[in-house]
């Protein structure tokens, strides 16, 4: 798919990904399609944070053949879940609570597989190889730095990561320390550039 026949497929779901695009910048939609769509079709990516799989959806839309692991805590991440922002029940929808948070019609399309469980968990048994590693699950000090130390190693030599809530003041400036003290200490990867709230990030 195009980037604008991705835009506005995007355009018709219920989650949709932040940052309109401000002139002269690339907004998110832009920065995935330039990693997701050259990606190998037989790769992999792994998302932590599914929420209602918009991300997920969109990365299928940008290249259906690749494999999209998601994983998400669901409402398990009691303290991702602020009450103010998210409602109880906020995952209901037609009267009943999906099991997993994501919405069937965007689990339905590509090639989407959803685990549920918190992502150190999952990263303990983990042994494949990534092409692009996503990290959009907490926005904390502790979490972050965790998925990142947990989840960087699975991938491959010239795969990406994308770390979100990197900068801006709404996420305290928490995942930014965790990317930045991270970082600092890997000679494997290097910094691409941090761009709408996003830290990109390549392996060598
Ligand atoms: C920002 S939302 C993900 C949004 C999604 N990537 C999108 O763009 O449509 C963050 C999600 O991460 C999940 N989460 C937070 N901490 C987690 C953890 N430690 N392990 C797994 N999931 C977690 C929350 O349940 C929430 O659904």
């Amino acid at each position: 798919m195009r980037l604008d026949e991705v835009r506005r497929e995007m355009q018709k779901v219920e989650v949709q990904i932040q940052g309109g695009p401000k002139p002269g910048a690339p907004d998110q939609i832009s920065i995935f399609y330039d990693i997701v769509k050259h990606l190998d079709p037989n790769g992999l990516i792994v998302e932590i944070g599914t929420y209602k799989g918009g991300s997920a959806l969109m990365f299928s839309l940008m290249n259906p053949q690749v494999r999209i692991l998601t994983i998400d805590a669901v409402e398990e991440a009691t303290d991702y879940w602020d009450p103010l922002t998210y409602p109880p029940g906020h995952n209901i929808r037609e009267g009943r609570l999906l099991p997993s948070g994501i919405l069937p019609e965007n689990l339905c399309r590509g090639k989407i597989f959803q685990v549920i469980g918190f992502s150190k968990d999952i990263a303990q048994t983990f042994n494949w190889r990534i092409d692009f590693l996503f990290i959009d699950g907490h926005w904390k000090y502790e979490p972050t730095k965790i998925d990142f130390e947990s989840w960087a190693p699975f991938v491959k030599p010239g795969g990406w990561i994308i770390g979100h809530h990197y900068c801006g003041e709404a996420y305290e400036h928490e995942a930014k320390r965790a990317i930045d003290e991270w970082i600092a200490e890997q000679s494997e990867f290097y910094w691409v550039g941090e761009m709408e709230l996003m830290a990109v990030i390549r392996r060598r």
